[in-house]
């Protein structure tokens, strides 16, 4: 796999005011100068394929869009970690030669926990640290990420940091296995490397895609028919994000990890059906057995399974329908892909599955789905670039019409977002 060059989003996320504001509170905390402060932009994701089937060893496709968190940083002067948020309070202390043990509890997770996990997983796969970092973080203010997988986004923010100021190098591939550790091992949530995937390998113009069994990645270009009436170089599309009004923290919620044991039960089942004893994921079974013996699950099994194998082929044909620049094509499957995250893998809820109706309504969409876990946070949606703003407006009035007292919580202009594709996560050295 070649990657292809980055750095081509002519979104210009982070903007220098947003990377001045996190180099000032920097340079404050630790008393240096603004412009030594590094900064790592680590931006959000979406998948417009692959719902839940990471954690299945399936193939996803993803994106990065152009919001995400700013780490601002300098390397401290021994081992010592000091951190402030942007969006929380008090002042994180610690070493990183203290020796990190994973969350037992996972009421007890909170904004440094990300901080420490990520020590956690430089330690444990044996890295040497001996530099701690005086850092800032921030998200985006009023903004509600839950759905554009911010803890991984926080995660490796730190696990970059962390890699600059000890002079560790380590690939992109390297990286996502750090922060699957930090996710699985540390915090205890059971998901795939969709995320980490999305974040440390996304490039604009290319749809990325990983094979989760073989942690294989691979791009495929947009090739779009009507090139000439582009502005140049620029995707013929924008990305629409609703949010519900219900806020989510994923490694916190139970729903998630139980839905990952759903689907192993229904491998274990197929597999033992086919006198195979392979640890259960539903990417060992193979699809003639699915097919075959599909009718032993249980019903709700029997959903998982289906939201797997149906999944499964919506990504292999969302990949050629974006390799042709069908995005007719593509977006069908994407809302398919929601259909059936709401009937098979029954996530959601009864304000998501609105929002998720009327972006299907909405002007110049042409897919939608939820985004994430999708239990709550934020609907997605691929939408005709020239017909964004009123798609947004439609969504904000019509949401707001069905849910009155939630819309009034989010700040008039995170209602509904336009966002551009992106690129993947990068430190920024020097003002
Ligand atoms: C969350 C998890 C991912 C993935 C998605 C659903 O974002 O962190 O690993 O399972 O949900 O596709």
């Amino acid at each position: 796999m070649v990657a292809p060059a980055g750095g081509g989003s002519p979104s210009r996320w982070p903007s220098e005011e947003e990377l001045n504001i996190v180099r000032k509170n920097v340079a404050e905390i630790s008393g240096g100068d603004a412009r030594e402060v590094r900064v790592v932009a680590c931006p959000y994701r979406i998948c417009p394929l692959g719902a839940h089937i990471d954690h299945q060893g399936g193939i996803v496709t993803a994106m990065t869009i152009n919001y995400g968190v700013l780490l601002g940083f300098v390397p401290s002067d021994d081992a010592e970690v000091v951190l402030q948020s942007g969006q929380f309070k008090g002042v994180t202390r610690f070493r990183v030669d203290d020796l990190q043990k994973p969350i037992e509890n996972r009421g007890n997770i909170t904004w440094e926990s990300y901080a420490r996990g990520a020590v956690y997983a430089l330690q444990n796969s044996g890295y040497d640290l001996r530099k701690g970092i005086i850092g800032y973080i921030s998200g985006v203010n009023g903004f509600d990420s839950s759905g554009l997988s911010s803890s991984a986004a926080v995660g490796i923010a730190y696990l970059l940091a962390l890699e600059n100021v000890n002079d560790l190098v380590l690939s992109p591939v390297d990286n996502i296995q750090l922060d699957k550790s930090i996710e699985n091992k540390y915090l205890g949530l059971e998901n795939g490397i969709l995320d980490p995937s999305a974040i440390l390998l996304s490039q604009y113009g290319y749809l990325t895609f990983m094979d989760c069994k073989t942690a294989s990645p691979s791009y495929v270009y947009f090739s779009e028919p009507s090139k000439s009436q582009q502005p140049q170089g620029r995707l013929p599309f924008k990305i629409l994000l609703a949010f519900s009004g219900l806020q989510h923290n994923l490694p916190k919620s139970r729903g998630y990890n139980m839905r990952v044991f759903e689907c192993k039960e229904a491998a274990r089942a197929l597999l033992c059906a086919s006198g195979c004893e392979d640890a259960p994921i539903l990417r060992k079974v193979d699809p003639g057995v699915y097919e075959a013996q599909k009718c032993i699950l249980d019903e709700n099994l029997a959903r998982r399974a289906e939201h797997y194998f149906s999944e499964m082929k919506r990504v292999v044909k969302g990949r050629d329908a974006w390799a042709r620049g069908d995005l007719q094509e593509f977006g069908q499957l994407i809302s398919a892909s929601g259909g059936s995250s709401i009937v098979n893998y029954e996530c959601g809820s009864k304000e998501m599955i609105q929002l998720y109706e009327i972006l299907l309504k909405a002007p110049g969409v042409l897919g939608a789905r939820f985004s994430g876990a999708g239990f709550r946070g934020c609907c997605l949606a691929i939408v005709e670039s020239g017909r964004a703003e009123e798609a947004a407006a439609y969504v904000g009035a019509e949401y707001e019409r069905a849910q009155p007292e939630l819309v009034s919580k989010i700040p008039a202009d995170r209602r509904v977002l336009v966002c551009e594709p992106g690129d993947s996560a990068r430190v920024i050295l020097h003002a």
